[in-house]
């Protein structure tokens, strides 16, 4: 197959070993972020790679035509916050135009979403998932280590009335530190047309016993918010991701669920990763990583990147293991992995 002069001919689709095929690219374009979740970021951020380690774009670039002309579909960008990195809204027009990429879109902690909003959208970029924790200033402060939680809110608003359609607000349901809001978050979508997602809290590269107690089980979160009124299911689409969702009688937004410790859904995963110091990580959740920066700055063949993406592949696990009593820790922090 040729893509605009990327030469992968004879080179199969990326299909796994589980006969799954791999059609979503989550590129992390920093482990950088202008917050410090705690969660994300547990050590708050000690080892920041350097701007040689990580890929530049024209090597992101590069990858993400390889990886389309294998059959990937849909790219997301991540972090770290993937705004932080200088120059990004001039490399999403070029993503965007790559043909046959149907879908880009990014996942932001917001702060930046308000100067940028713009150029992102001229972009070509619709679908935006905003993480949003908490409704509370004094939380918000806590959670991200920031006290900004009204520019976030503000760049929801804007991204809303500009016409970034669908808006996800990202969750992450916390025991003990913000489950006590999950009726009041859900409610928001009765009057705006937010997709409310509820994200069980994984335990990523911290002592895995520890932040066990800290998920919330999806089950626990969505009984909670049927106090509030009846959810109904929607109709699941082909791009929809890992979110159960469901709607409150009239309301014009949607909820989620994400259970990806209680109910996982690896069985139809089709992700794969690339961290931002040029890693393919074919799970996020087990210690698996290929590395295709030091082939590409050696200067290998596209053909030869493409074979380093199907070896990736081939290494995905059926699923992963981390609510079983023998599981290893998750390396590496979610900054670095791009959630
Ligand atoms: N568990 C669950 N979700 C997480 N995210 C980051 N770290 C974790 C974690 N440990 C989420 C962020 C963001 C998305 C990219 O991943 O909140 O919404």
């Amino acid at each position: 197959m040729t893509l605009k002069g990327r030469d992968i001919t004879g080179v199969e689709n990326l299909i796994d070993s589980f006969n799954r095929t791999i059609s979503y690219l989550r590129m992390s374009l920093t482990d950088r972020c202008n917050l410090n979740c705690f969660y994300c970021r547990p050590d708050r951020c000690s080892n920041i790679l350097s701007r040689e380690s990580i890929l530049t774009y024209d090597e992101l670039y590069r990858l993400t035509t390889i990886a389309v002309g294998l059959g990937v579909k849909k790219v997301r960008l991540t972090g770290g916050e993937p705004l932080v990195r200088p120059g990004i809204v001039d490399f999403i027009p070029r993503l965007t135009s790559i043909p046959g990429l149907e879908d880009v879109s990014i996942t932001t902690n917001g702060v930046l979403l308000r100067d940028n909003f713009e150029k992102i959208f001229a972009g070509g970029i619709r679908r935006l998932n905003i993480s949003l924790d908490t409704l509370r200033r004094d939380r918000f402060k806590r959670i991200t280590g920031n006290d900004c939680i009204d520019r976030v809110r503000e760049s929801i608003e804007l991204s809303e009335n500009f016409g970034f359609k669908p808006l996800k607000i990202n969750m992450v349901v916390i025991n003990r530190v913000n489950d006590d809001e999950v009726e009041e978050m859900a409610s928001l979508s009765l009057d705006k047309p937010y997709f409310i997602r509820f994200i069980e809290y994984m335990p990523v590269g911290i002592n895995r016993r520890e932040s066990l107690s800290k998920t919330v089980p999806i089950s626990r979160i969505r009984k909670r918010i049927e106090k509030l009124g009846r959810l109904s299911p929607v109709q699941r689409q082909i791009c929809d991701g890992p979110a159960q969702r469901f709607k409150f009688d009239g309301a014009v937004g949607e909820i989620g669920f994400i259970g990806s410790m209680s109910n996982h859904f690896c069985a139809e995963c089709n992700r794969l990763r690339l961290t931002a110091d040029g890693k393919l990580r074919p799970c996020l959740l087990k210690n698996i990583e290929v590395d295709v920066k030091g082939p590409m700055r050696r200067g290998v063949s596209d053909h030869e990147l493409a074979g380093i993406f199907l070896k990736a592949v081939q290494q995905k696990p059926f699923q992963h293991l981390l609510t079983s009593p023998d599981a290893i820790s998750v390396q590496g922090h979610m900054h670095m992995i791009g959630g």
